[in-house]
């Protein structure tokens, strides 16, 4: 099939960049790997969107963004999103689709403004617990209601097609590399089908899911990353992974404890109620994240204890089920009431700081690609990201990234596709144990080895544990009938090593890479 914009990711970077492109009169194709089209990294976001506090300015929140990365943001694409940024939220989100954040007769701008941690003022816009989904939503639901919009659903991208794919035979007419669309399996029958795209967009989220534990949905496994590494797209930044400090501690799996909750007073203390974050910040429990993961971490290896403790029993118990209710409901099930007794927590892989590398148009190096949100690099984040950027990034770079892309179509560029092979499928069937285990090893190498404290002896065993398997897991491939999970797999062990050599070449400790060597 052909379209105009191929958009991969339906999370809030995906449809903020199709709902541009489609009011600029232009086909957009929406494709995702989920048979729900909400399912995205979006959903699940729990602590909210900036938008502008009492007494708040652009200067503000870019000074808190610079000061969060350590140093190492783009200082244009921190002012670009601190201009646009509150503009775009209250435009889109809240006027034009009418999404519900919780308000406050008490509060001067009429709206619950939270804080977060790192932020000079409270400058966040949040529904209860559970921002992500009240967004996606509606966002999703009109994105696929728009008659310019075609949703292909519980389908995988597969490969970015490029000159450089072998399937596709080379056209004259681009002297530099170029991506065309990508290849698509459609989970239903198997089929692999191209998709011929004038411009491509990549919105598939992060890769917290390359990491033993984290507070990412299984989506979340690098696909973006390794599709455009495969393409030979320059990837940045991609030591820089942030690590949450607060996820319920549970043998059932991971659950984030919004950072939101140390905003309303929330404070760490070990096993015996006693408050420890002032020992490593002035700021205490609100200081930077990479300052309270490292600071759990090192609690937990002095006490031997295997989680540090989120108190917010002090507080009322019924403005904290209304304030909190997914994270109480979540925790009650597995026998904690956050309203009586502290919260269990430990560190988990969160969000990828780095990516590939975009302009303020989320245009890559290779010729009509592009990339918004948590996959791309922008610059924004430095080497360390500041809570409650991310919904805001993808709706600034997803909304620039759709109309720049839309209007070069429309002002009729020149586009051409070029002829491809017809795709070779392999039969042999993927024995699903073999793909758990590869999974296993990959996440507990990173977990160990690339983690929140890193050295040189930790990273050259996990390269040379991640290179052995990156080989076996290339030969499986090879051979394997084409699925989601194979294909989730062999990106997984891509990504990863894709964020183990950035941190083996970085020998300087920054933000959230840490290296105690
Ligand atoms: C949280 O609610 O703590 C996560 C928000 C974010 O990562 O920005």
């Amino acid at each position: 099939m052909k379209t105009d914009i191929l958009i991969i990711g339906s999370g809030l970077a995906g449809c903020a960049a199709a709902w541009a492109a489609a009011k600029r009169d232009v086909e957009v194709t929406l494709l995702t790997r989920s048979s729900q089209p909400e399912e995205s990294n979006t959903f699940w976001a729990q602590g909210g969107i900036i938008y502008q506090g009492e007494d708040d300015s652009p200067q503000k929140l870019m000074d808190d963004i610079l000061a969060a990365g350590a140093g190492l943001s783009h200082p244009e694409a921190a002012s670009l999103l601190s201009r646009e940024g509150p503009t775009l939220v209250k435009d889109i989100l809240i006027e034009e689709l009418g999404v519900q954040f919780d308000e406050s007769s008490g509060d001067s701008t009429g709206w619950d403004l939270a804080a977060e941690a790192a932020h000079s003022l409270p400058r966040i816009l949040h529904y209860k617990d559970q921002t992500g989904s009240a967004i996606e939503r509606v966002f999703i639901e009109r994105v696929i209601s728009h008659p310019r919009v075609t949703l292909i659903s519980a389908a995988t991208a597969v490969d970015l097609l490029t000159m450089s794919h072998h399937s596709v035979e080379p056209l004259d007419v681009y002297r530099e590399p170029a991506c065309f669309g990508a290849y698509v399996l459609d989970q239903g029958n198997g089929e692999i089908f191209p998709v011929f795209a004038k411009e491509t967009i990549l919105a598939t989220g992060g890769l917290g899911r390359t990491f033993l534990h984290t507070t990412n949905p299984p989506g979340a496994r690098g696909d973006g990353i390794a599709m455009a590494y495969r393409a030979g797209t320059r990837c940045i930044n991609m030591q820089y992974v942030q690590f949450h400090p607060t996820t319920f501690f549970h043998p059932g799996g991971r659950f984030l404890i919004s950072e939101a909750m140390r905003g309303e007073g929330a404070r760490l203390v070990d096993s015996t109620g006693r408050e420890f974050m002032s020992e490593f910040h002035p700021d205490g429990s609100l200081a930077p994240r990479d300052v309270v993961a490292r600071a759990i971490h090192e609690k937990m290896l002095e006490s031997g204890e295997p989680c540090a403790y989120l108190d917010i029993s002090h507080k009322s118990a019924d403005q904290v089920r209304e304030r909190f209710p997914g994270i109480y409901v979540h925790c009650m099930k597995h026998g904690i009431d956050i309203t009586k007794e502290p919260i269990p927590v430990v560190p988990a892989a969160h969000y990828s700081c780095g990516g590939i590398a975009v302009d303020e148009w989320g245009r890559s190096n290779l010729r009509r690609l592009r990339a918004v949100g948590e996959v791309s690099c922008s610059g924004l984040h430095g080497a360390n990201r500041l809570a409650s950027t991310s919904l805001l990034e993808c709706l600034v770079w997803g909304t620039r990234a759709g109309a720049h892309a839309a209007d070069l179509i429309v002002r009729g560029g020149e586009y051409h596709f070029p002829r491809i092979a017809e795709w070779r499928y392999e039969r042999e069937p993927v024995d699903p144990a073999l793909v758990a285990q590869d999974w296993l090893s990959i996440q507990q190498t990173m977990w160990n080895y690339v983690g929140l404290i890193r050295s040189t002896k930790r990273l050259n065993r996990a390269h040379e544990i991640l290179r052995e398997l990156d080989l076996e897991i290339s030969r499986f491939y090879k051979r394997a009938e084409v699925s989601d999970a194979m294909i989730g797999l062999r990106n997984g062990i891509q990504t990863a090593l894709t964020i183990l050599l950035a941190a083996m070449e970085c020998r300087q400790s920054r933000g959230c890479h840490y290296r105690i060597d």
